[in-house]
């Protein structure tokens, strides 16, 4: 897993994860978002931050609250459910925070699976919803397998060009892992980018340099500065399979939903203008073809093949694809989750603006 290199150690505090949720379903409320509606962002935030993605977690805060005051997402928003066939609905998210559309669009997916085998939803007029593994951890919850895929603002080219079209749309997937001591979900989450973008806005924040194979500067040219890297292009993974994946994750979030696609949708650190993402959810009952005690018992045999694979020269352990994250996540709900003082401080600054307190330390 990419990390970026830290030139200057943050200072670095705790929280625990229920004060990050309270705080942060408070500082939407404040802003207009109803009670159960900022639940639901707070807890797919605080999600990101338990698992280690801190670049989608609870620091997006200040520029979701932004965009609230630009008058460009419509915090009051209630995501509208249409019906299309028995397994096929559509979500028109009213330009409102992604975290609803999303979670309706999952929980209406897993609804239609559990009677008819699959369910799909496609979502239009959203907002950037964090990080995807929130949303297929709660069709793993339900026992299902799923597909959780968006669309986002230009950041990576089309293979060839160098031109911003393509978003580093993370590409996602999930499925219940086994009954054995110690098996873990299958949970795929990655932008279809070397790092993810959030990433490099982190490393900003933080005052770090980032790994020259990340991004082009605005000249095309490799860099460890992330000012310049977030003027030119992220590179994609794998060269042109990274664009393809790219292109696909516009196909099914933005061409199919009536949501903007091929570079038209608007990033979440840019005030001008609604998002208008796109996303598209589809759940899978597991066990249409063997009961789901088999279907565990043979997702715990390809579980244990993986990780106990034979390792290459100067690796340790074999990882499942998600099992980093959880074990972050076990890690983090006892210890509280690791927060760098400047973020700390950005978001006590948005607190004081709505007349709300600070977010409450670990000593
Ligand atoms: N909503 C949006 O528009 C948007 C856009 C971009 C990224 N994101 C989010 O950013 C996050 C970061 O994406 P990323 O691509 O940088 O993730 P990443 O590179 O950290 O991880 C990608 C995948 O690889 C797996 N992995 C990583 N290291 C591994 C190892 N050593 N062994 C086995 N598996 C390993 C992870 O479990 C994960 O499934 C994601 O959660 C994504 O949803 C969201």
């Amino acid at each position: 897993m990419a990390t970026a290199s830290t030139t200057e150690t943050p200072n670095l505090v705790r929280v625990n994860h229920h004060n990050a949720k309270t705080f942060a379903a408070a500082l939407l409320t404040a802003s207009g978002v109803s009670a159960k509606n900022a639940e639901i962002t707070a807890s797919g935030l605080v999600q990101a931050d338990l698992r280690g993605v801190e670049s989608h977690g609870i620091l997006r805060l200040p520029s979701y609250l932004s965009r609230v005051r630009s008058g460009v997402l419509d915090p009051a928003a209630e995501p509208e459910l249409k019906q299309i066939t028995p397994v096929v609905a559509q979500i028109d998210a009213r330009n409102g925070f992604g975290f609803p559309a999303a979670h309706l669009g999952m929980d209406t997916a897993i609804k239609m699976a559990g009677v008819y085998g699959i369910g799909m939803v496609s979502v239009k007029h959203s907002n950037h919803f964090g990080m995807s593994a929130w949303i297929v951890k709660q069709a793993v919850d339900a026992d299902m397998m799923s597909l959780v895929f968006t669309n986002s603002s230009p950041a990576l080219p089309v293979w060839g060009s160098k031109e911003k079209m393509m978003g580093v749309s993370p590409i996602a997937c999930g499925a219940p892992g086994g009954k054995g001591e110690g098996s873990k979900p299958f949970i795929l989450d990655m932008a279809p980018s070397v790092a993810a973008r959030g990433k490099i806005y982190k490393a900003l924040r933080r005052g770090e340099k980032i790994p020259t194979d990340w991004a082009l500067d605005g000249e095309g040219k490799q860099t460890d500065d992330p000012a310049k890297a977030l003027e030119g292009v992220m590179l994609p993974m794998g060269g042109p399979k990274g664009s393809a994946l790219a292109i696909m994750m516009d196909v099914f979030s933005g061409v199919l939903s009536g949501s903007a696609f091929a570079g038209g949708v608007t990033g979440p650190y840019d005030m001008s203008k609604p998002g208008d993402v796109g996303h598209f959810f589809v759940a899978i009952k597991p066990d249409l073809f063997m009961s789901l005690d088999e279907f565990r018992e043979r997702m715990d045999v390809l579980y244990q093949k993986a990780v106990d694979s034979e390792k290459m020269h100067g690796v340790d352990r074999i990882y499942f694809p998600g099992e980093i994250e959880q074990l972050n996540e076990e890690q983090r709900l006892k210890d509280g989750i690791p927060y760098a003082k400047a973020e700390i401080d950005a978001l006590n600054a948005e607190a004081e603006k709505l007349g709300l307190g600070k977010i409450p330390l670990i000593e």
